[in-house]
Formats: structure tokens, sequence, C-alpha cells
């Protein structure tokens, strides 16, 4: 009998990962020219993303069904195919591209895959949630030393590493998150102003305290957040936007009011997109910065606590993220070190 290795396929669209889902047998193939094959340990969960395309509500993904899910996971290279120059079998790497993230093993050209120097949750996050959050603050964020840098879900996957590295550029960090444990978490990691929205008025604070005063703003929420953020906008200052947690609520939010040019056009500010996706050319030197300022401390990975492992785990972990409680990056392990059996 051929071997197998599991993977979750997205099957119909449903209002929830989990129903969307299933845990499928794919065929164990070897890698062919120019190809490596991974054994996966660790994966990354995203479960916003996960479950906007679950609803196939994300406007510039086209998702023909069936259709792998999950986005970033690592491994140990077990097969090389000919013409591989840049991996051996026994080699670490990582993945971060749509559909290669939620299964136990990955085939495919070299190219997508970045050797690290070890399959641990450790170099996953960094290749990954670590590289998100280093383009978002300087590449679109175009941060510079010394400025206001104002974050939201500050205490989440990439909100805890986006603290760190504006601190490590000496920002003034202003963090919104909800709760005080998250709130306890974010100050530890440096920032210098923490606004539990749970306990005060996001706009109210801001107004207060930071008038027309954030030189850079990082919402993945939008909402009240994102206003609340447009309407304290420095001078030239840069609203980064990385997601809209907010959306999972419902259908999107119509707004009315004020059209956003009188917030941007007198002070020019800039509203930018960020979207990993759309920067592969820049992941490279941004790995290697990454893992440059981690190796000398400057930035640490906190992960969540709870623990999840296998392919059923992932469902758990989306959950998990979905609560809003988790803290730091949301990790499920696939396998084992040492597991060298596929099915
Ligand atoms: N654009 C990109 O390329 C890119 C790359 C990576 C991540 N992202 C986005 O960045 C955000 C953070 O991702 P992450 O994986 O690191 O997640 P996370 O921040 O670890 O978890 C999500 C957090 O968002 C907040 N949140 C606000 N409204 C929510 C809602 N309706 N449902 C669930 N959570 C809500 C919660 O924190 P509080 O209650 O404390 O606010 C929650 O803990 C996500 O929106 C993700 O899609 C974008």
């Amino acid at each position: 009998m051929s071997e197998t290795y599991r993977a979750i396929r997205l099957e119909r669209f449903a209002d929830t990962f989990r129903a969307a889902t299933e845990i499928i047998e794919v065929p164990l193939t070897a890698p062919g020219p120019g190809e490596i094959r991974v054994r996966n340990r660790w994966c990354g969960i995203n479960g916003i993303f996960d479950t906007q395309i679950a609803r196939n509500a994300v406007d510039y993904v086209h998702v023909a069904l069936p259709s792998f899910m999950g986005v970033e996971a690592i491994g140990v290279v077990d097969a090389v195919g000919p013409g591989v120059t840049g991996f051996k079998v026994g080699d670490a790497a990582a993945t971060v591209n749509f559909r290669g993230g939620y299964r136990e093993a990955n085939v495919g050209p070299e190219s997508l895959f970045a050797r690290v120097p070890e399959a641990s949750r450790e170099w996953l996050a960094l290749a990954s949630t670590g590289v998100s959050a280093l383009l978002a603050l300087e590449h679109i964020g175009a941060v510079k030393d010394g400025e206001t840098v104002a974050i939201s879900a500050a205490a989440g996957g990439l909100g805890h590493l986006l603290v760190q590295l504006a601190k490590h550029r000496g920002c003034h960090v202003v963090a919104i998150c909800g709760g005080l444990e998250k709130a306890a978490f974010v100050a530890s990691l440096g920032a210098d102003r923490v606004i539990d929205y749970k306990a005060e008025d996001v706009a109210a604070v801001l107004a207060a305290e930071y008038p027309a005063r954030l030189d850079v703003a990082i919402d993945t929420v939008s909402g009240s957040i994102f206003d609340a953020f447009l309407g304290q906008m420095a001078r030239h200052g840069r609203l980064v936007v990385g997601g809209a947690a907010q959306d999972l609520e419902g259908k999107p939010e119509i707004v009315t009011g004020p059209r956003i040019v009188h917030a941007i056009y007198y002070k020019g500010v800039s509203v930018r997109g960020f979207m990993n996706g759309l920067l592969t050319g820049h992941w490279p030197a941004a790995r290697e910065r990454v893992f440059a300022l981690y190796r000398a401390g400057h930035i640490a990975v906190t992960f969540d606590k709870t623990r999840f492992t296998g392919l059923t785990g992932i469902y758990d972990g989306v959950e998990r993220l979905l609560s809003g409680q988790s803290m730091g990056k949301v990790v499920v392990k696939i396998a084992e070190e040492g597991d060298t059996r596929w099915r």
C-alpha cells in the first residue's frame, strides 16, 4: 500500500473553519526536479484569515474548491529531488505560503522554502510573523527611530513582535489590547502607554494624551480603533492597515461619516495597506534582519499558553485565536522530533 500523509482541505464554504474543512489523506509523492519534501513539525495558526477564507470573504483570494488550507509550517527535509541545490535531507525548512500550512508534509519547489537553523516553533514564528511585523513597521510604515507608534491587538502574535521591534527602534509605543492580563504582558515588553480598550475609551485617551502625535499606527482590528488612530495621526503620519479582525463579527460595517480625505489631506497623512503575501521579494532580507535581532536578544517570541497537537489540534488552535483570549503566537505541534514513519 502506498504511503499517505494528512492535510486540512476546504471542502465547502461555511461560517466556521471547522464546518468548512475536512482532514483528508493525501498520497505521499517523491519530490520532482527542483523540489523538496518536508515533514512538518509545527504550523502557525492564522485563525482570522482561515475563517474569512472558509466564508469565501477574502476579496483578493479566489478560492476554488477543494483547496488546501494554512499558511505557515516548519519541518525537516526528508527527501530532495534532482537538481536541488539549497537543501539536503535533514535540513530544517520553513514555508509561508497559502495552502502550505495545515499539513503533515509539504512537497514543492525549493524556492518556496527558507533554510532555518532548527525546526522549532521559534524559527517558525520568526520566519512568518516576525517577517510580517518587520515589513509592516519598516517597509510599509516607514518608521523612523524615536517616532510615536500605535499598535492594535498588541498582545497577539503579530502585535507582541511589533511592540518589540518598535521599541528596538527607540520608538514611543502606544499599545492597544483587551484585558488586564494582556495589558500587563504588553507593558512587560516595554510599551510606554498601554490602553486596555475594555477599561478605557481608546479615542478619548489618544485625543487627550496623543493629539495629532501618532507618526505610525498599525491596525489589524479596524472599526473604532481604526477611527481613533486616524483621528490622531501626526503630520505625514502613516496609518498601516494590516487586518480587519472586527469584520468577523458579521457583514462589513457600513460607515456614514465624513470622508477620510479630511483626516489625511491637510496633515499629509497616508493610509497604507500591508499584505505580507505581496512582499515576497522582501522576505529573504527581512528574515535575515529578524533572525539577527532574535539572536542578539533584541526580540523574543512568546507563545500562547495553550498546547495543541496534530491536525485535530489545528481546529482548537483556530478557535483559541478567535476567542480573543490568546496571548503571543498560537502554534500547533504537528509531529514529534524523531517521528520518521509515514502512514
Ligand atoms: N496583512 C498581513 O499580511 C498579515 C500578516 C499577519 C497577520 N495579519 C493580521 O494581523 C492580525 C493579528 O494576527 P495574529 O495571527 O497575530 O492574531 P492575534 O493578534 O494573535 O489574535 C487576534 C487578536 O485580535 C484581537 N481581536 C479584535 N477583534 C477580534 C475579533 N472579532 N475576533 C478575534 N480577535 C479579535 C484580539 O486581541 P485584543 O482583544 O487584545 O484586541 C485577538 O487576541 C489578524 O487580523 C491577522 O489577520 C495580517
